[in-house]
């Protein structure tokens, strides 16, 4: 599968050639950037621009699991090392070894996690849950968040040793409102996509959606403008889609957090390739459950029996929620 990096801004050409800059060394990268500015696209852009190409490409949300579950995905577990384990798991650390390791959302990694991954990346090594020989590292590791990484080191939710390590090479997504000028670009090439991927008919964007288009300003970004185009090619009525872009300009905050869900969403079906309707809704759920849980613990510093009260669940089903976060983080 072919993932091409569009746009001519010169930002977007800065991108460019700093990815054929980097992209024969294994340095770790870290991509920061709103949701749907393309972070996965140059995490893959990079993959294939290097010597590492033929090698596997591994992506871990590290917002979408629990810790456990997290911890056992990145690292895999040895046959009776819990309850259920039955058989090894090899880590997905381990299937990126020679290729590349993406740690999408990394913002969103547990802290417990985050001193292990630490760990993990200092000593180049690591064991599998309940494994006691170890299992070296050899993945390039490249990771993304759309958080404020070091708003959050300052209220002590993501560790500032781990963002030096992850953070070699930095690179920042411009929003789509800052560049504009690609968007004709983008409509083209997304229009040709759905063409080539869904067989669908040519089309093409009245002047008058055109302009409505290089007015708004894009909260969701490249997704949200790819979403636009596809329902636009199904057979959306252009002008009711005008007058909700022309109505959403007022609203950019709650859009851009729905967004945020079809990005989980489509992510938890990504990862798995193949998935029950039933567990995207769970881990949808969960998912939702644990944003919502972190924002209410933000709001009140941190405070779980407030917390707690906010979300009229008693403080022991909040603990449970919580999982291993709660131990470590006293
Ligand atoms: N520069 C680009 N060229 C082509 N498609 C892009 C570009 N940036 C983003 N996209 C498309 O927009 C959508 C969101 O991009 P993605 O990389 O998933 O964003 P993020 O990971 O930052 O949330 C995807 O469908 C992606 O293919
Ligand atoms: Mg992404």
């Amino acid at each position: 599968m072919e993932y091409p990096f569009i746009g001519n801004h010169h930002s977007i050409k800065k991108i460019r050639e700093l990815v054929s800059m980097v992209s024969d060394m294994v340095l770790n990268v870290l991509l920061l950037g709103e949701t749907g500015t393309g972070k996965d696209v140059v995490a893959r852009f990079l993959h294939q621009s290097s010597p590492r190409k033929n090698n596997k490409f591994i992506k871990v949300n590290c917002a979408a699991l629990p810790l456990s579950l997290l911890e056992s995905e990145l690292f895999g577990y040895e046959k009776g090392a819990f309850t259920g384990a039955d058989k090894l798991k090899p880590g997905r650390f381990e299937q990126a070894s020679d290729g590349v390791m993406f740690l999408d959302e990394i913002g969103d990694m547990p802290l417990p996690l985050q001193a292990k991954l630490l760990n993990v990346l200092q000593s180049g090594e690591y064991n599998r849950l309940g494994g006691s020989q170890s299992v070296k590292v050899n993945a390039w590791v490249i990771s993304s968040t759309n958080h404020d990484l070091s708003k959050d080191i300052k209220e002590g939710r993501f560790r500032e040793d781990l963002f030096y390590r992850l953070n070699v090479i930095k690179i920042e997504m411009p929003p789509l409102r800052e560049r504009k000028e690609d968007i004709p670009l983008l409509v083209d090439y997304l229009i040709k996509k759905n063409q080539q991927e869904l067989n669908m008919g040519d089309y093409n964007i009245s002047p008058e959606l055109q302009a409505v288009f290089l007015q708004y300003n894009w909260p969701g970004n490249i997704r949200e403008l790819s979403a636009f185009i596809l329902r636009l090619m199904m057979g959306d009525n252009p002008d009711n889609i005008r007058a909700e872009i022309e109505q959403k300009t007022s609203v950019p905050d709650i859009d851009g957090k729905a967004i945020s869900l079809v990005d989980a969403a489509s992510d938890i079906i990504g990862n798995s390739g193949k998935v029950s309707l039933k567990e995207v809704k769970t881990v949808a759920a969960n998912y939702i459950e644990k944003k919502a849980i972190d924002h209410v613990l933000s709001m009140t510093n941190g405070n779980k029996v407030k917390t707690a009260k906010i979300l009229k669940i008693s403080y022991k089903t909040l603990f449970n929620k919580m999982g291993g976060e709660l131990k470590a983080q006293g």
